[in-house]
């Protein structure tokens, strides 16, 4: 049996058959071919049209398909992996009301916080785990305060991987790790938060039907089976936001163990079994994909909004040639630990919420038109994403986080020496590379969801380390130094 993955990210969709028996990635294909749109009509607004997704991934899905010579008859089950926190509404004909409000738009930012000064620290952080800050909840209450005649028409509101199972299978359904991340869910009662709701205004009703993560979430329509050309009635059998996914996809399931990415924006992400919150939500935790009433297993998660999108802005915008991004990765190994003198806040992309929802703007410094060509951008720039990661992993070690090994899939920033070797060196931790990504986690998913495998231990045998890399002790010194001048340049702007 084949297993088609799905990761619906901000700049493109992916897709994935995997061949369940093998545990093989048979072929994947991404689309579009550059980058999605990500439109902002406003600074700190950033929003993109769920049917562009939905495109997309068609567009995805007929190639992968064709690249492996898989038939429409031979996928058994399908997984979603989306990006987190994204506001979707639909009508009650299940027709998109507006363009989704994604995770890096911070519109919100006010609304959350106040709401967190109404409901008081101490119920937030018990019941929800997180000040409302910049989530879900707190985009829905914005359109019900900037645009109450289409608030009115909202049928329910979603995540865009619902979005995805809902074109899907006609379904409107979420799950306890979904609405967790949005700040919708009581943990201490196991519900849909009665205080988040009623502070908000919103009838229980807009919240879709509950699913589990892995399990039956619906069968695919004759009309998606055609325009996806695969076979009607496989069941969507798991769906995750697309970090708790990378985590799974890493087989990041226990208390300690830790995951990475480094996409557009960069994460990292501890598991925990006790309840864990920042007081500051600088880090943020929720539902991971094995979380149940009877053993807890929360993620901590760590964003960095600027990551990957810092590096594809530089090249298309540094230097009057197109380079690859390996080009880019070798011009910046040319340069010493320490960037000489330059530091790059990586910024830009929206309010952060490490740094409290501030928005300072991506920042070059130090930089001597004598001494610094393009190479020292990006090093430093590699170099500015990862002692980002250290500022928010300080502050997971205060929630009883240490990082020892990591985990990442060897992909996107990872492919760059100089990322991997520096976050190695700044963190003290191992870091280990394998062979998966989103869509290749969320195929598995699907095949644990729809009990193809006996459980994660059979669902990862296919998984492969495929490299090691362990702190350089001649490097640890430097990177350290460069780090405190890198913190000393954020600490003028926060
Ligand atoms: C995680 C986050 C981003 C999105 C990107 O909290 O906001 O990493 O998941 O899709």
């Amino acid at each position: 049996m084949y297993l088609l993955g799905f990761d619906v990210g901000s700049s493109s969709v992916k897709a994935s058959i995997l061949n369940g028996e093998t545990g093989e990635i048979v072929s994947s294909a991404f689309y579009p071919k550059k980058e999605m749109a990500i439109t902002a009509k406003q600074a700190g607004w950033a929003e993109q049209e769920p049917l562009g997704w939905w495109e997309n991934l068609k567009l995805a899905t007929q190639e992968a398909m064709q690249a492996g010579n898989v038939s429409a008859n031979a996928i058994g089950a399908i997984g979603i992996s989306y990006q987190m926190h994204g506001l979707v509404l639909v009508d009650k004909h299940q027709e998109v009301l507006r363009p989704s409000i994604i995770w890096c738009d911070s519109r919100a930012s006010e609304i959350g916080q106040n709401a967190f000064e109404t409901l008081g620290e101490e119920r937030c952080l018990a019941d929800l785990l997180n000040s409302p800050g910049n989530f879900t909840a707190a985009k829905l209450k914005w359109v019900k305060e900037n645009e109450p005649e289409l608030f009115d028409r909202i049928d329910k509101f979603m995540l865009p991987g619902d979005y995805i199972g809902m074109k899907m299978t006609g379904e409107v359904r979420t799950t306890i790790s979904g609405l967790s991340e949005g700040i919708f869910w009581n943990f201490r009662e196991n519900g849909l938060s009665e205080m988040l709701m009623k502070e908000f205004g919103f009838q229980d009703n807009l919240a879709p039907e509950l699913v589990p993560t892995f399990g039956i979430q619906g069968l695919v329509t004759d009309k998606a089976a055609k325009e996806l050309g695969i076979k009607a009635g496989i069941p969507v059998a798991y769906r995750a936001g697309d970090q708790p996914n990378n985590a799974l996809s890493l087989n990041v399931l226990q208390p300690g163990e830790i995951a990475t990415t480094a996409g557009t924006s960069g994460v990292v992400y501890g598991v925990s079994d006790t309840v864990k919150y920042d007081p500051l939500s600088r880090v943020n935790s929720f539902a991971h994909v094995n979380h149940s009433e009877e053993a807890n297993r929360l993620g901590v998660l760590l964003c960095i909004n600027g990551t990957g999108i810092l590096n594809s802005w530089l090249n298309r915008h540094v230097g009057n040639e197109t380079l690859s991004y390996p080009e880019m990765n070798d011009l910046a190994a040319q340069v010493p630990v320490g960037s000489d003198g330059v530091s790059v806040l990586p910024f830009g992309n929206g309010a952060e919420r490490v740094l409290e929802n501030k928005e300072i703007g991506a920042q070059i410094s130090g930089l001597n038109f004598n001494i610094h060509d393009r190479r020292h951008l990006f090093r430093a720039a590699q170099e500015g994403i990862v002692f980002s990661f250290r500022y928010g992993m300080d502050i997971m070690k205060e929630m009883g986080i240490d990082a020892k090994v990591i985990r990442a899939g060897k992909a996107n920033m990872f492919l760059s020496p100089v990322f991997r070797e520096t976050l190695a060196n700044i963190s003290g931790a191992t870091i280990e590379l394998y062979n998966t990504d989103g869509s290749v986690g969320a195929a598995r998913g699907a095949g644990i969801g729809a009990g193809y495998y006996s459980g994660f231990e059979e669902a990862f045998s296919g998984l492969k380390r495929l490299e090691v890399v362990e702190p350089d002790q001649s490097k640890v010194k430097a990177t350290e130094v460069a780090y405190q001048k890198w913190l000393d340049t954020l600490n003028r702007f926060i």
